[in-house]
């Protein structure tokens, strides 16, 4: 048992769930965002996901190694050069996708909410459903029933009515629901910056301040 102490400020993360959708490199964007803008972040990394991961950037993510294979993620930018950012992951704890006596898993455990990025067609059913599948499916099932924020980037194209149907489900439950799709009106001249533009959307529905992409101030709208 680890009670706190007084005068001490409880650790109380965000959950950040990484399910196998393409677009890891969004995940990389949010954890790096988290992290700058001093959140505390509890990583469950599904087993798809880590086929998506080694995929996109040829990085495996090991259980056994998760803290450098998680450094070597976080260091890439989206075209996947290594070395472009520089992150301090003190802030993380990792669960195993399949480790359901994970703290997560239960409503008592303090956390902020979860943001689910990118999330699979797989990953947007089984929360709808209840399914509860693996580690990130019934955290993501217990934010929703403590009512707590619960942000969804589903990354497929085109989308069936079956998926649909389960996102209504989610945005009934209460989820902000956030395509992985990005603007073009924030100036983008590089991978990385449409990366950022979703990732900042992501944060905005989930209300953590960020720098991440050029906000619309109405420029050419007629305000005086
Ligand atoms: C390279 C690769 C890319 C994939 N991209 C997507 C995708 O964009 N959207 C999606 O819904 N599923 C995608 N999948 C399929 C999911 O990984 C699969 O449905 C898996 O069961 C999801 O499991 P999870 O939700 O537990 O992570 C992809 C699979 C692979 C191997």
């Amino acid at each position: 048992m680890n009670p706190v102490k007084p005068g001490e400020t409880p650790r109380t993360p965000w959950i950040v769930g990484v399910s196998g959708a393409s677009g890891t490199p969004y995940a990389a964007a949010v954890l790096r965002a988290l992290l700058a803008a001093g959140e505390s972040v509890d990583l469950v990394v599904s087993r798809a996901s880590r086929l998506t991961l080694l995929d996109e950037t040829g990085i495996p993510f090991r259980d056994a190694h998760w803290q450098a294979d998680l450094r070597e993620w976080l260091s890439r930018g989206a075209d996947g050069k290594p070395g472009t950012f520089e992150v301090d992951i003190a802030g993380v704890r990792h669960w195993s996708a399949g480790d359901l006596a994970a703290g997560p898993s239960s409503g008592s455990y303090p956390v902020k909410g979860m943001l689910i990025v990118p999330a699979s067609t797989a990953c947007v059913a089984g929360v709808a459903l209840g399914l509860s599948k693996d580690l990130l499916q019934r955290a993501a099932g217990v934010t929703l029933k403590e009512r707590r924020k619960l942000v969804v980037a589903v990354r497929e194209t085109p989308l069936n009515g079956q998926t649909l149907r389960h996102l209504v489900a989610l945005d009934d439950a209460g989820a902000s629901v956030v395509p992985a799709s990005p603007g073009f009106y924030a100036g983008a001249t590089h991978i990385q910056d449409l990366v950022d533009f979703v990732a900042g959307r992501v944060l905005d529905a989930a209300g953590v301040e960020h720098g991440l992409y050029r906000r619309w101030k109405g420029e050419l709208g007629n305000g005086t």
